[in-house]
């Protein structure tokens, strides 16, 4: 199916289109291009349901809704004008030869007319280590070009974007204007009226977009209608310095930003052109925490740098570091994804990382970073803790103090006094404002939540060693045990994380996530220094952990296997929360090994085309949790698992960034469109294991 759609699309969209491009190490759903924070998060459609096939030139690059992010690229050689990105009408589109990703990058490969190559590189940076690059919400275009016949080749090169960026809204009312600094040239655009901590369409109502590029000989630039901007560099090559100052609408006459680079004379030799695109905002996030009202967070950016101009001029001049930096993380997850389960593994682990930084919004200090998360796709609850819970994997294979910045938001809200019941909170509000829940309102996940927050208190201090962190929240993390010790062991009607699944009593898989919080809150209190605590936690766990063996296994059937909820002999499910159990590093000490076996002999026995389902209510299943069972399954059905999900990728019609919830018959949606979520993490699962 992947292939056929490919050539359809070269066809169908290609112009010239002489073959089909090679996709590797896949074609994803969704192409990354500009990925790196929830309001930059531009991606290329490539699914057969809505998208090309995944052909950079012939379809718009889309906001993760699905909003047009117009991004337009064109290439004059010799006087014959062809679009390399972008979906103007009766373009010319050069032929792509070649398309593959690794984790912070996106590359293609053009021939343009059989005369020069193009080489195009969209590269998100992702420094887990290094919050001062991390902090910027700034993503990189490099365009290389080289001649192809031998020849030399009078060569100029286009890029525009166009207000769309700038706002969910397309009535509103954009400004914009143009400058240099520091060796860079660049084009702003803004929403004329800012609201701050306001969304229209999942955009911001605030901050400012920078499109920039190297302030050079033979640049010229334009502001000004798309129809008149991209025909002046169409019929001419070359822009006539000029500003459109009739601010206006996004959608009035659309206004485009557009750089002409005339790159002259090229030969064998290649010849670079750098751009970047990116947003400034000063706050970023409301949350009630500390005191009785909300608290403002700056953006985490604002602490390391004086103003807009000096961020986008550092982050432009910075490529050739932060392009070290991007291949040091690409190499890296390469080598062990590779060695940990080989390249069918690389092919979902290498998708995942810029789809899992870009939910995550950094503020606060440099002395004090606190990362906020938005639930895209899904409501867009921030900092759900069921959703920061399946990310922890590659949360913690980067940098465990990450999670520890994840998780302050919620024991700021909650140790304030902020939310009245004694179970987790399950979000604080919807993004950008973390007004909380201080009428307990929230979804109610008491079990999900209790049993989350304290397996991932331990599984950072774990590796971190900061038992300091323990004491500080010891009080609340009692609170939560409290509930665990009620209510894990025969859970009572509610909903588990998959709330989309629907509500249901003893559930087994949710009944050995509390109960391994409760073991893990013996290791807390020991390590706090509770021996007494540490001793009744092991005694109430280890009693229930024996128990839920009687409760929760089908011993009788063929191949024995958990049930989906207590006693429901023909019921089952992916049983991923006893991946919590390795995480940290109980293994068959608590959980018998009898079980890891049973399920990883039973999981292949249910396989379908695309996936293991994730119970048996539905056919669909969920990427990360799949992970979370390969991870802790026999080499056999663990690589069973990954090639399912690799060969979905490579197939799936869906063309959004990609779903963590898909039909395994399909490889559909199955009626619920769930895009670009950070749950996506999950897939490192092989790789956070201790
Ligand atoms: C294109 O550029 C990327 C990144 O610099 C490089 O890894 C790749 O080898 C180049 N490909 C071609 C065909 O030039
Ligand atoms: C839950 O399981 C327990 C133990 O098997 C049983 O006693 C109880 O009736 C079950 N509850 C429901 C609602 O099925
Ligand atoms: C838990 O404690 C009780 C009473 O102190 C004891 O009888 C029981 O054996 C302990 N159970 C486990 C599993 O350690």
């Amino acid at each position: 199916m992947g292939f056929k759609s490919a050539l359809t699309g070269a066809f169908l969209f290609g112009g010239l289109a002489l073959g089909a491009s090679t996709f590797s190490p896949a074609r994803p759903p969704a192409i990354p291009l500009a990925v790196k924070a929830p309001y930059l998060n531009t991606w290329l459609p490539a699914g057969s349901n809505g998208g090309n096939g995944g052909y950079l030139a012939g379809e718009w690059p889309v906001f993760w809704t699905r909003h047009i992010t117009a991004w337009t690229g064109m290439i004059r050689v010799d006087g014959t004008t062809y679009q390399w990105m972008g979906a103007v009408p009766n373009s010319q589109n050069v032929d792509q030869t070649e398309f593959s990703y690794t984790s912070t990058r996106s590359n293609f490969v053009m021939n343009v007319g059989d005369k020069v190559e193009m080489n195009i590189t969209f590269l998100s940076p992702v420094t887990p280590e290094d919050l001062k690059r991390q902090s910027l919400t700034f993503s990189y275009l490099d365009v290389d070009v080289h001649s192809l016949d031998g020849d030399s080749h009078d060569v100029q090169l286009y890029a525009d974007v166009s207000g769309e960026w700038a706002s969910g809204d397309l009535n509103a009312v954009i400004e914009w204007d143009y400058g240099t600094s520091d060796g860079v040239a660049y084009h702003t655009f803004y929403r004329q009226t800012q609201t701050e901590i306001t969304e229209s369409s999942e955009l911001p109502n605030w901050g400012t977009f920078y499109w920039s590029t190297g302030d050079a000989d033979g640049l010229t630039y334009q502001s000004g209608s798309d129809v008149i901007v991209r025909a002046a560099f169409k019929n001419d090559g070359v822009l006539p310095n000029a500003k459109d100052t009739s601010f206006r609408a996004v959608n009035s006459n659309w206004p485009v930003f557009g750089f002409a680079k005339d790159l002259g004379s090229v030969g064998g030799d290649s010849v670079n052109t750098l751009f970047t695109i990116g947003l400034t905002q000063d706050n970023a996030i409301q949350l009630l925490g500390e005191g009785s009202g909300l608290t403002t967070y700056p953006a985490l950016w604002k602490s390391y740098f004086d103003s807009d101009l000096a961020a986008v001029t550092f982050f432009y001049n910075d490529y050739s570091t932060a392009a070290g930096l991007a291949t040091d993380l690409d190499d890296k997850v390469a080598e062990d994804s590779i060695a940990a389960a080989g390249q069918d593994y690389l092919t979902i682990t290498s998708l995942s990382v810029r789809q899992t930084f870009g939910a995550l919004q950094f503020t606060g200090t440099d002395s004090d970073p606190v990362i906020f998360l938005k639930e895209i796709s899904s409501n867009s609850d921030i900092q759900t803790v069921d959703v920061i819970f399946p990310a922890i994997p590659l949360i913690l294979y980067t940098n465990p103090d990450l999670l520890k910045y994840l998780l302050k938001p919620l024991f700021l809200n909650q140790e304030n006094g902020h939310y009245p019941n004694t179970n987790a909170i399950h979000d604080l509000g919807t993004f950008p404002l973390a007004k909380g829940y201080p009428d307990g309102t929230d979804e109610p996940q008491p079990l999900e939540e209790c049993g989350n927050m304290i397996i991932m208190v331990l599984a950072y201090v774990q590796r971190t060693d900061d038992v300091d962190y323990l004491n500080e929240h010891y009080k609340i993390l009692q609170q939560w045990a409290g509930y665990l010790i009620d209510e894990s062991l025969i859970p009572a009607d509610q909903i588990s994380t998959d709330d989309f699944a629907g509500s249901l009593a003893n559930q087994t898989n949710l009944a050995i996530k509390g109960i391994i919080g409760l073991r893990a809150m013996a290791d807390i209190s020991d390590m706090a220094g509770h021996t007494d605590d540490a001793a009744n936690y092991l005694n109430i766990s280890t009693s229930y952990i024996d128990q839920w063996q009687g409760f929760g296994i089908n011993s009788q059937a063929d191949p024995p296997h958990t049930t989906l909820s207590y006693g429901d002999a023909d019921s089952h499910g992916l049983l991923y929360n006893l991946y919590a159990n390795s995480l940290l590093g109980y293994g068959s000490d608590f959980v018998p090994q009898y079980v890891y076996d049973m399920q990883s002999d039973f999981y292949p026995t249910q396989a379908l085309k695309y996936c293991v389902p994730l119970d048996t209510r539905h056919t669909y299943s969920k990427t990360d949790w799949q992970m979370w069972a390969a991870a802790i399954a026999s080499e056999e059905t663990r690589n069973d698992f990954i090639s399912h999900i690799a060969t979905w990728i490579n197939e799936t019609p869906t063309s959004n960034a990609f779903t963590d919830l898909y039909d395994c018959v399909s490889g559909d949606y199955p009626g619920i469109t769930f895009k670009a979520r950070p749950v996506a993490g999950g897939h490192f699962a092989l790789l956070a294991l201790p």
